[in-house]
């Protein structure tokens, strides 16, 4: 028998889901570890999606020893250098198929969260003009434990009032797969990251619709309950 799912709400990562500010961060990164000497790649910071500002530098560092208030001053200045980049953002930079489906999704009454790690959330979103869209939004500052850890997206799902099963995340980010799966979400990756264990893959925002969606997931689910 073919599991029914009772999908009540749409829980979006902003980075690299919504919009791409990974470039950004990236150029953030980029310009403190030049000024401090530390060696630091493109393809270094493909392993900073999703993860926290304290885990990317850690992860910058590679075990590298740090007093923790120089990390503190470095952090600092890179959200700096990364504030000067989101001044540019507009409506424009919103991921295409975004606006399309987040309006299929009101019009069909789900709930719709943000699940960021990102500080900056709430600015990006208020410069993309989506706030409005949203009936919570969780960000860097909520929880104690983020992505890979379930608790952001647990934090969103409770502020919509449903339950993980309730619920289907989509992330850009192994960490953000990681943290759906173990808070019982249904997950969907989108784009070319390590998202391949989610349950549905897309590998452009604009291939997204919610007939896909819910007809992806009840497949992925088909298959888990012959296994
Ligand atoms: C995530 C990004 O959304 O936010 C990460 O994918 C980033 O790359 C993290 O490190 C924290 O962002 P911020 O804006 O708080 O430094
Ligand atoms: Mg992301």
């Amino acid at each position: 028998m073919t599991p029914s799912l009772d999908i009540r709400a749409l829980i979006f990562d902003l980075d690299g889901v919504l919009t791409d500010t990974a470039e950004f961060h990236y150029l953030a990164w980029k310009r403190m570890a030049d000024e401090e000497g530390i060696p630091f790649t493109r393809q270094d910071n493909e392993a900073l999606r999703g993860v926290s500002r304290r885990e990317s530098l850690a992860r910058i560092l590679k075990g590298r020893p740090i007093e923790e208030p120089v990390a503190q001053v470095w952090m600092t200045r890179k959200n700096d250098y990364y504030q000067a980049y989101l001044e540019g953002i507009t409506p424009a930079d919103i991921l295409p198929g975004i606006p399309q489906l987040l309006d299929s999704a009101k019009a069909t009454g789900l709930g719709l969260g943000v699940a960021s790690a990102s500080r900056n959330a709430r600015g990006v979103l208020e410069r993309l003009g989506l706030t409005h869209y949203f009936d919570a939004i969780g960000d860097g500052y909520c929880v104690a434990n983020t992505k890979p850890a379930p608790d952001l997206f647990v934090w969103v799902a409770g502020r919509l009032d449903v339950h993980p099963d309730q619920a289907v995340v989509f992330e850009d980010a192994e960490a953000g797969i990681d943290a759906a799966l173990a808070g019982g979400f249904h997950a969907v990756g989108v784009g070319r990251s390590p998202v391949g264990h989610a349950h549905l893959v897309f590998q452009n925002t604009s291939d997204i619709t919610l007939d896909r969606v819910f007809d992806g997931l009840s497949q992925a689910a088909a298959r888990t309950s012959r296994e």
